[in-house]
Order: structure tokens, then C-alpha cells, then sequence
């Protein structure tokens, strides 16, 4: 039985956190919260049963002695936080972006190894049936070595409107670390994790009339105060295109979008040198005429959409026991980071930016 502590009681912590640790009671117990509105914190305690409500982080690191701590802070705390869960002993499961530069990600995880303990980055979305699909057969060597890639996140308008996300102080940037880091690390866990050697990139952002509506901004279900969205405040990207030079000659080309004058797709597509992969289409591609069907197999967890989390801290929970190793490995989280750092440089300075992961 281990046990778990929460920092930050908006969206994701009660929507996919304690549901996913909630939904295993013979691996976890939810010791304590932590939010720095203490009305977050006190409304997640009172509606998940949680015994104890915190209104500093050290305090109920240092009272609950947690073995695992979920990050669910805004995207620009996960670092001060997950480095201080860790001081104290504890297992971290962070939101992502785990962080913005390859040396922060770098320090994090050293941080993590020399203490003996796991730090996980929550990249949920691999555990999409069809991505797992198409993981199953990149695995078993039907597809072949992946030449290229291309990765599709485009909301016709999505931006999240909850929370802090469109103010960079918060947030660190937009569409491309919020729903783009998902893409970006699925599409290179699916070739194999190669080492990143180049980014071209740019960040844009449509008309701030056309900002503000909300056809699906991610906030399914859950625990979502509107802070007074105001478009005008944006000062982060709404759209981002660009692409990735692998070490191997593969290239990962990328657009993602929270609003877009373009058609709605979220889609990875594989070119192997066996077989190609359209995740969104279920097609599998070989030959000049050969379309087959991608087997996907539905997971356990029905509609929820964030079924990832639950695969998550199950698999934390094995990771701790020493019965697995970890779904997201620190190297693939390392290259996602400096594909993303050097994304925003490459838009800001107007060039390809090397990375020497
Ligand atoms: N994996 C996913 O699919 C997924 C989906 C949505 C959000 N997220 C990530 O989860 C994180 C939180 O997003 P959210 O949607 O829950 O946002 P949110 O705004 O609903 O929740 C953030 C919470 O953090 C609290 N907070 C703010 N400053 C704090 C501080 N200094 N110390 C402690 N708490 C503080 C806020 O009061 C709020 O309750 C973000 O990093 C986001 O990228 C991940």
C-alpha cells in the first residue's frame, strides 16, 4: 500500500488523479492535498474522501511522509515541486510538461536516480488504444525502421479557458506544451525513441476576436473554475508547426494547434521501411496496393478520457515494487523536453536550433 499525497486540486487532480489512485485501493491510500487556493484543496478533500488538507507543500511532505506525490500544479511549478517531493523521499508522477529546459529535466531526473526513487512525466496519452495499436506493431518489427513521422493536434478552437493556461508566467507557452508535448512524445516513443538533432519551428497565434470560444478545450469533466478568460490577456502560442531532425536521418514533422483555421485532426502517421501506419484512419500500408485494418483493441476503462492516468500510477505502483520498469522512460522524456525548448527558440530567433541531448 503506498502512500500518495496531491499538490495542486484543479482539472486534472480531480478528474484523472485521485480517480485513477481511488480506483486501485490495494496499491494506494490519499493521504493529504495541497493547493495554494485552499478552496481547491478543501472541495477535492470533501468530495474524494481525502483525510487531510494541506496549505503548505513542506508541511505535508514532512507530516505524511508520502511514498508517491502526484504534481498537478501549473505547468511552470513542476519542477519547484517535484524537486522538493523528491528531497523528501517521495516517488513523483508529474503533469506535463515535466519541464521547459533539457538541463531542468536533466536535474529532476539525476535528482530522482541518486535517491533511489521514480519520477514519471504523465504522457497519458500513449495508452490510446490505437497509439498502443500501433506501438504493437512497431514492436514486433512489421513496420520496420521509421523514416518519418508526422504528428496532426489541430482544434478547430480549444483553447483551455480554466486556469492559467493561455499566460505564459503560468503556463510557459501554449498549444505546443499542452497538447503538443502528448503528440511529440507518442510520435518518438513510436520511432524508437532516436536522438533529436535539429528543430525548425514557429509559433503563431489567430486573431484575438477569434479566441475565446470553447468548442472542446480539454476540460471533459471535473473540478473547472472559468478564471474570467480574457482572450486579450493570451500571451502564448495558439498554433505551432515545425519539425525534428533525428540522429538516424528520420524526420517528425509537426502541427498542433488550441485554435486553427484548419480541419480538426489528431493523427500520427508512421512511413516505415516495411509498412506505414495512419493511426487516425486504422490503416496499415504496405506494398503498392496492400491496405490492411490497424487491430485496435479496446482498454478496460470505457469512455473516460483520462484512462491514461489509471495505466499511469498502476504502473508507478509496479515501477515502486520493483515489479516493472517505468512506462515512460526518462530518456524519451529528455528528448520530448529539448525538441520542445528548442521549438520555442527556434520560433523566437527565426532558425534551426541544434540540440545535443
Ligand atoms: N495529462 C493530461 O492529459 C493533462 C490534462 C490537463 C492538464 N494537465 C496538466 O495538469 C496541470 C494542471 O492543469 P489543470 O487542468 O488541473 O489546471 P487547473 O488550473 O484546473 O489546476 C491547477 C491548480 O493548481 C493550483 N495552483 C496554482 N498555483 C499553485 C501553487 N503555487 N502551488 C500549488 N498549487 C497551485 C491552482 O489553484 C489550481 O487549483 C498542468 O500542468 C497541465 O498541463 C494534464
Amino acid at each position: 500500500m503506498l502512500k500518495v499525497c496531491i499538490i495542486g486540486a484543479g482539472m486534472i487532480a480531480n478528474s484523472a488523479h485521485i480517480p485513477a489512485y481511488k480506483a486501485y485501493p490495494e496499491d494506494f491510500e490519499i493521504a493529504g492535498i495541497f493547493d495554494i487556493y485552499s478552496p481547491a484543496a478543501e472541495k477535492a478533500a470533501a468530495t474524494h474522501g481525502i483525510p487531510r488538507v494541506y496549505t503548505d507543500a513542506e508541511e505535508m511532505l514532512k507530516t505524511e511522509k508520502p511514498d508517491l506525490v502526484s504534481v498537478c500544479a501549473p505547468n511552470m511549478l513542476h519542477k519547484e515541486y517535484t524537486m522538493l517531493a523528491l528531497n523528501h523521499g517521495a516517488n513523483v508522477l508529474c503533469e506535463k510538461p515535466l519541464a521547459f529546459t533539457l538541463a531542468d529535466a536533466r536535474e529532476m531526473f539525476n535528482c530522482a536516480k541518486d535517491a533511489g526513487l521514480t519520477l514519471m512525466a504523465c504522457q497519458s496519452l500513449r495508452f490510446l488504444p490505437e497509439r498502443q495499436a500501433a506501438f504493437e506493431q512497431v514492436k514486433s518489427g512489421a513496420v520496420g525502421e521509421v523514416y518519418y513521422a508526422e504528428l496532426s493536434r489541430i482544434r478547430r478552437r480549444g483553447i483551455p479557458t480554466w486556469g492559467k493556461f493561455h499566460l505564459k508566467e503560468f503556463s510557459g507557452g501554449g498549444a505546443l506544451v499542452d497538447i503538443g508535448v502528448h503528440g511529440i512524445d507518442s510520435a518518438i516513443w513510436l520511432m524508437g525513441n532516436p536522438k533529436p538533432v535539429s528543430v525548425t519551428a514557429t509559433m503563431s497565434k489567430i486573431h484575438s476576436d477569434e479566441l475565446g470560444s470553447d468548442k472542446s478545450s480539454g476540460a471533459l469533466k471535473g473540478n473547472v473554475d472559468t478564471s474570467g478568460f480574457n482572450p486579450d490577456d493570451m500571451n502564448v502560442e495558439s498554433f505551432s508547426g515545425g519539425s525534428v531532425r533525428f540522429e538516424n536521418g528520420a524526420t517528425l514533422s509537426f502541427k498542433v494547434a488550441w485554435a486553427a483555421n484548419l480541419r480538426e485532426e489528431n493523427n500520427i502517421i508512421l512511413a516505415g521501411k516495411n509498412c506505414g501506419v495512419d493511426i487516425e484512419a486504422k490503416k496499415v500500408y504496405s506494398g503498392a496496393e496492400d491496405i490492411k485494418d490497424l487491430e485496435v483493441t479496446p482498454n478496460g476503462f470505457k469512455d473516460d478520457p483520462f484512462y491514461g492516468h489509471f495505466c499511469l500510477v498502476k504502473n508507478m505502483a509496479e515501477v515502486i515494487n520493483g515489479k516493472a520498469s517505468p512506462a515512460v522512460l526518462p530518456e524519451e522524456t529528455l528528448n520530448v523536453t529539448a525538441i520542445l525548448e528548442a521549438a520555442y527558440l527556434s520560433a523566437k530567433e527565426g532558425r534551426e536550433v541544434k540540440i545535443n541531448v
